[in-house]
């Protein structure tokens, strides 16, 4: 769920690279102005939280996730769960700092696009639906659950191929790895035990003693959502602005010179 959260922020990210339609405020770079852009990115994300339609940027201040299955265990033994949570939103994006890109070169392809940030506190809210056994306990229970994911870092590598459409070129995503790490992840999930406050007490202060150990074994998934959201929106932008016209253009000498 957290890397879904990632994926908004991408997207805010990626509108930031500039198409012709951006803001006046926001600065174009020249390609592979790495300083620039992050500055550029960071500007965009707190002046427009809302997102911008006609360069295909979504909304990051309130982020709605796809229902995902997180605990698919067979239904077998003393000890399993699935888990599924629906009606998911993400808060914290507006908040993102861009602390590094790199690859965002005259030619993109030759490279790996990076894109690093960081966001404060990313929260994360839905409703679950759990059923399972452990030992003699059966689950069958729904409830709200809350994460925040604490000075959450991230890293975003894509590997990209060109297209061309009238005479210019339109970047298309070949693959997008997340690379994900927080301080601490704070989770809550009301009523797991649906007549016994007491267990669901328990279960929530295990959890969060022992978040890494969770973490790692939903990593995989989280980054599989995480990275098939995000892909969607880059998707969208990189379809809507074409790469030229995210930076600057460049001049006949300069090209000599390389
Ligand atoms: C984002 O930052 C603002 C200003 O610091 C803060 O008030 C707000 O709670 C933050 N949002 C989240 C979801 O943490
Ligand atoms: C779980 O609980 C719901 C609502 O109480 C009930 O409709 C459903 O049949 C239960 N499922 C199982 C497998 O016990």
């Amino acid at each position: 769920m957290l890397n879904i959260i990632i994926t908004l922020l991408l997207l805010q990210i990626i509108g930031s690279l500039q198409g012709q339609m951006l803001p006046k405020e926001i600065k174009k770079c020249h390609f592979g102005e790495s300083q620039c852009i992050v500055h550029s990115m960071n500007l965009l994300i707190k002046k427009f939280p809302r997102g911008i339609p006609a360069l295909g940027m979504k909304p990051i201040d309130v982020v709605d996730i796809k229902n995902s299955k997180f605990w698919n265990d067979e239904k077998v033994g003393a000890f399993w769960l699935d888990f599924d949570l629906f009606n998911q939103v993400n808060y914290g994006f507006e908040n993102t700092t861009i602390t590094k890109v790199s690859g965002f070169d005259e030619n993109p392809t030759s490279s790996l696009i990076e894109i690093h940030g960081r966001i404060p506190s990313l929260i994360h809210k839905g409703s679950y639906y759990s059923q399972g056994r452990v030992w003699i306990v059966e689950l069958n229970s729904t409830g709200e659950s809350f994460s925040d994911f604490q000075n959450f870092r991230f890293v975003l590598k894509l590997k990209v191929i060109m297209e061309y459409r009238n005479n210019k070129r339109y970047l298309k995503i070949y693959e997008l790895n997340p690379f994900v790490n927080m301080d601490r992840w704070v989770f809550w999930l009301d009523n797991f035990f649906e007549s016994n406050t007491d267990m669901t007490i328990a279960i929530n202060q295990v959890f969060n003693l022992h978040w890494v150990e969770f973490w790692n074994e939903l990593e995989p998934t989280n980054l599989k959502i995480f990275a098939s959201v995000f892909r969607d929106i880059f998707e969208d932008i990189f379809k809507k602005v074409s790469y030229d016209d995210m930076f600057l253009p460049v001049s006949k000498d300069s090209e000599v010179n390389d």
